[in-house]
Order: C-alpha cells, then structure tokens, then sequence
C-alpha cells in the first residue's frame, strides 16, 4: 500500500526527463519562432471568433463579449506564462503531462495527460464540425448543396428542453473528409504541416483584418448600447447561479458566462507547447511563441468583437455564421465570399495543429510507459513521425465530428482546458519549491501572485460553465483513473525505477520501418 503511494505521488526528475531528451527515438528539431508562432496562431484563431461570437453576444453578454474576450485573454496569459517557464526548463513533447509528471507526481500526470488526450480529440472534433459547416456555407454560394442525409450528425442536443432528438440527417460527411485529409498531411511530416500551415495563417489573418478595419466604417456607437445587457458576472457552482443572471434552463449569463463559453477561442496557444520537441532553440523560442501568439490573437478578438457588435445589434447577430452575415446585415454581400474563404482557411489550420499535438501527448505518456509504447511510442523511420497515433486520431476524430453534434462536443473542450491549465498554474508554484535551482532559461515574473492569479481566473472560468460540463468531465476522468490503476500503473518507468530495475532491462521502444 505505502509502495503503491509512494508511486502515485513519485515525481520524475528533471535530470531523467533532459537524459531521455538526449536518446533516440526523439523527433526532428526544424522549427523556428516564427514558425512556432504561427503554429499558435494557426491553432488559435478559428471556430471560436468565427462561430462563437454570434452565440455568445446573442445569448450571454451582449457587446460587453469584448470584456469576456479580455477576461479570458487575461487568464490564458497567466497560464501561458506558467507554460512558458516549463517549456523552457523541460523542452520536450507532452507539454503539460510532462510538467505535471515533474512536479505533482505520477498521477495527477496521468490525470492531465489523459485531460488532454479529451481537450485535443473533442476540441479537433468541433472544430471539424466548425469547418464543415462554413464549407457548407462556402458551396452554397455558387448553389451546391450537399445531400440531406450528410449535413450534420444524425442526432442534436436541444438545450431548452435538455433531450436529445433525430436531426434527419445520417453523418457530418465533410467534416469526416477534412480529418482524413488532415491526417494524410500529418503522417507525412511536420515541415510540411508547418509549411501548409503558415499559408492558412496568412489568409486568415488578412480576413480578420479585413473585418476589423473595413468594418469599422459601419460600426454605429449605438449598438454598443446597453453595453452589458446581461450584467457583468455570471458565476454558477454546479448548476446554482450564484452571481448574476440566470437563463430559462438555469445557465449563468453575463459577461463572465460569456468568457468561460468563448474560452474556446483562445485553446490551442498551449500546442505550441507540445511541439517544444521539434523546436530548434526550444529554451528561448517556445516562451516567445507562446506569449506572441496569444497577444496578438487577444488583441484581433477584443478588435473584431468591437466591430461587429458595433455593426449589427447584438440580438441580431446570426448564430452560425456571425462574421460574414454582418457584412451582408450592413449591405456588403460580396464579402460574405472573402470571409467565408478565411473562415475555412482559419478552421482548416486550427484543425492541423489540435490533430498534431494529441499523437505528441500520447507518445509522452508512452515513453513513461503510462500507455503501450510499441503503438503509442512508434515513430516512422522515414518520415519522422508519431504516424500509428496520427492515424488513430484521425479515425477518432472522424467518428466523433461525423456522428456526435457540435454543442455537445464543444461544451466538453473548455472544461477539460481550464483544468489542465490549473494544473500548469500550480505546477510552477510546487517547482519553484522542490527544486529551486533548476535552470529556468525562462521565469514567471512575480511568483506567487501570477500563477496564483492564472488558477483564480481559470476556476472561476469553469464555474461560469454549465454544470453538465462537470458531470462529462467526471465520468472521463473516471474511465482514465480504471486504465491508469488497471494497465498503466504497474508498467510506468516510474514502477520500475521505483523497484530498482536498471534502465538497461527495459525494452526500448520500437522505431518504425
Ligand atoms: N481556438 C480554436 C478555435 O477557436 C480551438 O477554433
């Protein structure tokens, strides 16, 4: 009993996690910061300010959304800062498990791991689901409309009633199509996925900025009037409003309600982190990705929510396609063209970096043996990648984006995410005590108040989310906790190191012909 306690809470050290660094097996170093950032920003900008935003000025803030964008922002740089010093310290792939491994012990590593093994496959699904719907749009234009039965997943979510009911349709046939795609780029190899995705950025980055200035000139001051229609809070604990308003179903509103829902928007930063394997000077240029990508994107939010709840009033903004049907809204169809065209390019490199980073999760908790190395550890030889994981993800993400409807899987993401980032948060706290001396090439500033700030914001983040959210997150912790006690537990490097079996009597794990 005291062998297993002593296993559950034994921290791998920093030593052992920067000697295995230096191994085989280990992937290709070939990016850069700018590359890195774009990476960010590729997974950052998307379903979320493309999508989101129409529902949740519509339904939970009203233009006070550009506050929740800030809210929100500003809880993601107190995490990014606190992933940013780990990034530094430990550059390899796994981000947070590997953080978690080093400092809380084995299994709240393997509580985080398998966290983000959910935050990356659903949030990979929305966003899929995302993509095919402004793809749908985007064909629609020149008149083609795909067949009924592969519009959508073949059941919906009402919230109002909270029952589930038939949509008629069979599966979300483009979103399954874009994730194989994706996939295909992915087995291939990483430069090429960094090239592919720089491209989207760029567009979607000249969209965004299309929107922001063009459609500053019909932004009329007094839409932004009442500012915050549903107050400024918003705050519920499992399900009991406890600040703010609450909706006909018992969800908070307000602008805090909003944050925690457009929270989606800003997932994705903390993939840079997961590639701090492939980076060329990861010590230096993982920290400045990380920040840079999230300023930037804080800074185009808060711009194009301004803009369009200055353009349409809040409660005429569209639910499905916000951005582009303000442009119509104000006499400027042609742009729906444009924006749909950057949408989709937006969502597509969204997709690439989700689907990206969960293989690389994945093989981390394979190197420690948490998951069986021979599959989840493999690498092809060739093409340097985590190939047999990309494949799995990708026909995961499929079944989940063809069969499963978006607000079911998107109410899912921001939970599981906010987790991880408490987790990251305390992590540096706990560090900073036990091993004090490490090398840290980058520093949080103003320890402990920051990451004490990043929790704070984060859990009251999730307390404004509804409280189906906590029951989902639950039960998958729970399914982890019967793998991690049933298989991993008694396999984990940690287990042997523990038992004093010599490295040298582990089996490595294979290279892929
Ligand atoms: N932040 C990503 C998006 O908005 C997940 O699509």
């Amino acid at each position: 009993m005291l062998a297993m306690f002593k296993q559950l809470f034994a921290r791998k050290p920093i030593n052992m996690i920067l000697e295995e660094m230096n191994g085989e097996h280990r992937l290709k170093r070939v990016l850069g910061p700018v590359s890195l950032t774009a990476l960010g920003i590729g997974c950052i900008i998307g379903t979320g300010i493309f999508v989101l935003t129409g529902v949740a000025a519509h339904d939970k803030a009203g233009p006070a959304l550009m506050l929740s964008y800030l809210v929100s922002g500003v809880a993601c740089i107190f995490a990014a800062l606190c992933y940013a010093e780990f990034a530094s310290m430990v550059p390899v792939a796994g981000s947070a498990f590997t953080y978690a491994y080093a400092t809380l012990g084995e299994l709240f590593a393997w509580i985080i791991g398998w966290d983000l093994v959910l935050e990356y496959a659903v949030a990979s699904a929305s966003v899929a689901h995302g993509w095919s719907h402004y793809f749908q749009d985007f064909i629609g234009i020149f008149g083609i409309n795909l067949p009924q039965i592969f519009q959508n997943a073949p059941f919906n979510f009402d919230p109002t009633t909270g029952l589930l009911a038939a949509s008629g349709t069979f599966c979300d046939l483009s979103a399954m199509i874009i994730t194989a795609l994706i996939t295909v780029i992915l087995v291939l190899g990483i430069k090429e996925s960094a090239r592919f995705n720089a491209v989207m950025v760029v567009i979607k980055l000249a969209v965004v900025l299309f929107v922001i200035f063009v459609g500053a000139f019909y932004v009329n001051t007094a839409n932004w009037h009442p500012f915050a229609p549903f107050g400024f809070s918003g705050i519920s604990i499992f399900g009991h409003t406890i600040l703010g308003q609450s909706g006909a179903n018992g969800q908070p509103l307000g602008m805090m309600a909003g944050a925690a829902m457009i929270f989606f928007a800003y997932i994705g930063f903390d993939s840079v982190s997961t590639q701090a394997e492939e980076a060329k000077n990861p010590q230096r240029d993982v920290p400045i990705a990380l920040i840079t990508s999230l300023l930037i994107c804080s800074v185009l939010y808060i711009a194009v929510t301004a803009v369009l709840t200055g353009m349409v009033p809040y409660g005429k903004l569209s639910i499905d396609a916000p951005v582009s049907d303000a442009f119509r809204q104000v006499g400027l169809p042609w742009a729906q063209f444009l924006i749909s065209l950057g949408a989709l390019a937006g969502i597509t490199s969204v997709l690439l970096v989700l689907m990206l980073s969960l293989p690389r999760v994945t093989l981390a908790m394979a190197r420690d043996r948490l998951l069986p190395p021979s599959f989840f550890g493999a690498i092809h030889k060739r093409f340097g990648t985590p190939w047999k994981t990309s494949i799995l993800t990708g026909f995961f993400v499929a079944a989940l984006s063809g069969f499963i409807p978006l607000r079911i899987l998107a109410e899912l993401v921001n939970i599981g995410t906010l987790m991880a980032f408490v987790i990251v948060c305390a992590a540096v706290l706990v560090m900073r005590k036990t091993n004090p001396d490490a090398k840290r090439p980058f520093r949080v500033p103003l320890v402990p108040l920051l990451p004490i700030l990043g929790i704070v914001f984060c859990l009251l983040l999730m307390f404004s989310l509804p409280v189906e959210n906590w029951l989902r997150l639950f039960v998958w912790l729970a399914i982890g906790l019967v793998i991690y006690f049933g298989y991993s537990r008694k396999r984990s490097v940690m287990h042997l190191h523990l038992k004093n079996i010599k490295p040298s009597e582990f089996v490595p794990p294979p290279c892929e012909k």
